[in-house]
């Protein structure tokens, strides 16, 4: 989604500004621009395209863009095509200025504007505020005009603004993320810390009201109350190599790569060696009311959402609780029955998603205890809920999720095991066995990629994928269709194996290939067998994952054997490759897949 990214200091602010946005591109974008304040004017350019699209128009352009203080954008359009002028930012002749979020009631804005004879030339909700600052600029100063304008906005927002004629960046924010980075001699504003972390790993992290003004000396911020205030400068020690390809073709195929660590670094650092799990540091919650607990209510949304399906029998087996796991997007909207002792989680790797965000601010206003599982440190997400378990993946930066996905199921295992212990059940062996989970699973990334390759050589050019998991692997089994169609474009439909027979059978013939995703379990593999002879009755292809051999299948994707609870952080991994090498005998952007964004921000 729209990232954004502002510099006042002593540099020339067109190179900070091309490489924040460069590392804000795993967000998703379709077009960007920037705006630099340069002698007593401001230059912008934008374009549709990518970040390498702006560089060589402003070579190409020859355009004099020298200057201290500058902001730049990569916008996902919401309102109006992506096209050059619909691209932000948006200027007039005094002001630019830059947006994330949706202005709910640029409608109205549009009329006030138009009685006083200004009209917009784009089709963004974005052009309103800056042509209400340039009006209100008349008669006051920069500060006053934009405070003003910012006090007619309803929705969401991150706004960063410079100015003709002073030497200060201007900040809003409302529900969409914005922070100050500070160093020795500059400072910074970007959406998302990873466009900063080459340059500060001090951050102040503005709050929903807050109007902030920046010089190279000086941060001010101001309260939702209109009250001066200091928000706290955090640390972030994100480094900038973890944020980098290292070697790698793709940042996707590195976070497969590094999900063993991932998971390590999540529950080496709560789990002790005699297999005792520590997590009351960051679940200040009454011991009394995880006994007690009686529902537990996951909201999620896309590989999270995912996460919590699959954790949703482990949790239902340690904690002797209900476990609902609800889609984000629906969840808000809908009715939901809580109880008494309810504990809400919200699951998020960005720590942004709108529809988990709003879901999780419905919980909170209903009187529930919240927990967050979040990877992006002090992310919207993180700090909303009551508690908050980081994982410890470390920045994600492809589109499709991976490394975040096993790092999120590897806290969910661990509160189940916590909450179930609480409980009076003895899980010291399940602890154990999690802890050998990384070496299982960096195993299994270097046993499978070859033969993943193979398979995606053979694969790649059919249209439709069915994927279908029975048990812990129906979730898995989604999770292998939803990598495959964020990436390579091809139709993939995931679904319980059981219920294939009730529709998608109908699809089956010898150009829809089937994966099935199922250790050697019974009763579950039997079950799934015999699904399986119901495809090759119909001549369809049929991939297997599994530790058992079968005449059923065309290919087979030999696994271990190993504890079934466990699976999924093991079978996930090779559908990961699987959709990564398809995509790339395709093609494809893999880390920037089209129409995608890393962090969805609106509804
Ligand atoms: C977007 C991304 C997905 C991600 C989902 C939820 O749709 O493209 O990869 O799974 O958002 O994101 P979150 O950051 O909340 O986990």
């Amino acid at each position: 989604m729209c990232g954004i990214v502002g510099y006042i200091g002593q540099e020339n602010a067109i190179n900070i500004l091309l490489n924040g946005l460069s590392a804000l591109e795993y967000r998703g974008y379709d077009s960007a621009g920037v705006s630099i304040k340069t002698d007593k004017k401001i230059e912008t350019v934008k374009t549709k395209g990518k970040i390498m699209d702006l560089a060589s128009l402003i070579i190409e352009k020859k355009i004099n863009l020298n200057g201290h203080i500058g902001i730049g954008h990569t916008r996902w359009a919401t309102h109006g095509i992506p096209n050059t002028i619909n691209a932000h930012p948006h200027f007039t002749d005094n002001v630019s200025i830059v947006h994330n979020g949706i202005i709910e009631n640029y409608r109205v804005i549009e009329n006030e504007l138009k009685e006083n004879s200004i009209t917009k030339t784009t089709e963004t909700d974005t052009e309103t505020i800056v042509l209400l600052i340039d009006m209100f600029l008349k008669d006051m100063i920069p500060q006053k005009a934009f405070k003003k304008a910012v006090g007619k906005l309803k929705g969401s927002f991150a706004i960063a603004a410079i100015f003709k004629d002073t030497d200060t960046i201007m900040l809003a924010r409302n529900e969409s993320p914005l922070v100050v980075g500070i160093s020795d001699d500059a400072v910074y504003t970007a959406s998302d810390i990873s466009a900063l972390i080459e340059y500060t790993n001090k951050f102040i992290f503005l709050e929903d009201g807050d109007i902030a003004e920046i010089t190279q000396n000086e941060i001010k911020i101001i309260d939702k109350n209109d009250k001066n205030i200091e928000r706290g400068i955090k640390i972030i020690e994100w480094s900038k190599e973890s944020a980098q390809k290292g070697g790698y073709k793709h940042f996707m195929i590195k976070e497969i790569a590094e999900e063993s660590e991932s998971v390590k670094n999540t529950i080496q650092s709560r789990i002790d060696t005699n297999g005792n799990i520590y997590l009351k540091e960051e679940l200040e919650i009454d011991e009394d009311f995880l006994n007690n607990i009686d529902r537990i209510t996951i909201v999620a949304c896309g590989t999270s959402y995912y996460a919590g399906l699959t954790a949703k029998a482990v949790l239902e087996k340690y904690t002797n609780t209900i476990v609902n796991v609800e889609i984000g997007s629906e969840f808000r909207y809908s009715s939901p029955i809580f109880s008494k002792n309810n504990l809400f989680i919200a699951i998020s790797q960005s720590g942004e998603t709108a529809d988990t965000k709003e879901s999780l601010r419905f919980a909170k206003q209903s009187g529930l205890n919240t927990l967050s599982i979040v990877n992006v440190k002090e992310s919207e997400i993180a700090r909303m809920a009551d508690n908050c378990i980081y994982t410890l993946a470390g920045p994600e930066i492809s589109v499709a999720s991976t490394k975040a996905f096993a790092s999120q199921l590897s806290v969910l295992y661990m509160l189940a095991f916590h909450i179930g212990n609480i409980k009076g059940k003895d899980v010291k062996k399940e602890v154990q066995y999690l802890l050998e989970i990384p070496h299982i699973m960096q195993n299994t990334f270097k046993q499978t990629k070859k033969t993943t390759q193979l398979l995606a050589k053979k694969y790649h050019k059919y249209k439709n994928f069915l994927y279908l998991g029975r048990g812990i692997m129906y979730p898995i089994a989604l999770e292998g269709a939803l990598k495959l169609k964020e990436i390579s474009y091809i139709h993939a439909e995931g679904y319980p194996a059981g219920e294939m027979k009730h529709g998608p059978i109908a699809l089956i013939d010898e150009n829809t290939p089937t994966v099935i995703v199922s250790p050697n379990k019974e009763p579950f593999y039997s079950k799934t067998i015999s699904n399986a002879e119901e495809i090759k009755a119909r001549n369809g292809k049929i991939i297997l994952l599994s530790d058992k051999e079968s005449q059923i299948a065309d290919d087979i994707l030999n696994l271990k054997s190993m504890d079934y609870l466990f699976s999924p952080f093991v079978y996930v991994i090779p559908l990961q490759l699987l959709a990564y090498y398809i995509a790339l005998y395709l093609g494809h952007d893999i880390d920037q897949p089209r129409n995608l964004a890393k962090s969805v921000t609106v509804e």
